[in-house]
C-alpha cells in the first residue's frame, strides 16, 4: 500500500542504518520553519523534545512540559517534515504513574501531534510500557544515561554511568527496551566507552548526545548546534552557526533603521 509521504524516513529505515553502518542524523525541532529547514538540508529525525521546556518557555528543568504542549510543537514540525521522520517526546508524569496512563498520552502525541513515534526515558522500569504501546502499533524510542526528567534525583544534568553500578543499570536498561520492541535508543551523557559497550550490546540503533562517536547515530538540540543561545557553551555540543549573534545584529539593525527614519525605503511600502 502506498500512501502519503512515499520518501519519508521510517522507523524499519533507521533499523537498517545500523546493519548497514550508516550513521542517523537527528535534531531536535519545535516550529515548522526549523523543521523544514532541517528536513531540506537532509536530517533523519526531527525529536519534538521536551527541551522545549528550557529552549524554546525559558524554564530550567524539562519536567513543567505538558502532553498539550509537546502536542501542539509537534502538529507544527510534522507540517514541515516531508522526509523525516518525526518524533515526540512524552513529558514527564505522562507515562510514569501507569500504562495505562502512557498509552493514553502516546495516543494522544500520535493522533493530534502527527508523530510518528514517541520517545520516553528509562530502563527496565519502562519496558513493559515500551512492549505495550509496540503491541498497539506506536513505535517507541528509548533514552538511557543522563535522562533529563530525572534531574532532581541525579543532583543535576550530570554524566551517568560512570560507576561501575550505574553503567550496568545504564547498560540492562538498554538491553531491557530492545527487548521490548524500541526500535532505537537514545544515550545520553555517558562515558563514550559505555555508549560504545551499549551499541555493540543492542540490535537496535543507538542515538547519541554527549556520548561518543561510536553510537548509530547523533542528536543535538537544535538550538545549541546552532549558536541561538551564545552563552550556553557544553562541551558535548558543537555550534555549525552564530544565529545568536546574528539574529541579535539583525534586531539591532532593525532597531537602528526604524528609528533613524531610514525603514521603510522607497519600495517597501504598500501601494
Ligand atoms: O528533549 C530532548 O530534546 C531530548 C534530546 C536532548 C535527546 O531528549
Amino acid at each position: 500500500m502506498s500512501g502519503p509521504g512515499g520518501g519519508k524516513i521510517r522507523t524499519a529505515t533507521l533499523v537498517k542504518r545500523k546493519s548497514v553502518g550508516e550513521k542517523i542524523v537527528a535534531d531536535t525541532a519545535y516550529d515548522v520553519a526549523f523543521a523544514r529547514l532541517a528536513d531540506r538540508a537532509g536530517v533523519d529525525v526531527l525529536l519534538v523534545g521536551d527541551t522545549l521546556g528550557m529552549v524554546v518557555q525559558g524554564q530550567a528543568t524539562t519536567l513543567p512540559v505538558t502532553v498539550d504542549e509537546i502536542a501542539y510543537h509537534c502538529r507544527a514540525v510534522a507540517r514541515g517534515a516531508a522526509r523525516a521522520h518525526v518524533v515526540a517526546d512524552l513529558p514527564f508524569m505522562s507515562y510514569q504513574a501507569s500504562i495505562e496512563d502512557g498509552v493514553r498520552a502516546a495516543g494522544r502525541l500520535m493522533k493530534e501531534g502527527a508523530a510518528e513515534s514517541v520517545k520516553l526515558e528509562g530502563g527496565e522500569e519502562v519496558a513493559d510500557l515500551v512492549r505495550r504501546l509496540v503491541t498497539i502499533g506506536i513505535p517507541v524510542m528509548g533514552h538511557v544515561g543522563m535522562t533529563p526528567q530525572s534531574v532532581h534525583q541525579f543532583g543535576g544534568f550530570k554524566v551517568q554511568g560512570r560507576t561501575e553500578p550505574q553503567a550496568k543499570r545504564i547498560l540492562g536498561g538498554a538491553r531491557a527496551l530492545a527487548e521490548a520492541g524500541a526500535y532505537s535508543i537514545v544515550l545520553e551523557h555517558m562515558p563514550a566507552a559505555l555508549a560504545e559497550e551499549i551499541t555493540r550490546a543492542v540490535p537496535v540503533p543507538t542515538i547519541g548526545i554527549g556520548a561518543g562517536l561510536h553510537c548509530d547515530g547523533q542528536v543535538l538540540v537544535m538550538h545549541d548546534l546552532l549558536g541561538l543561545d551564545p552563552s550556553f557553551t557544553p562541551r558535548f555540543v558543537r555550534r555549525y552557526a552564530e544565529l545568536g549573534r546574528e539574529a541579535e545584529r539583525a534586531f539591532a539593525a532593525y532597531a537602528a533603521d526604524v528609528r533613524a527614519g531610514r525603514f521603510p525605503g522607497p519600495g517597501e511600502s504598500s501601494t
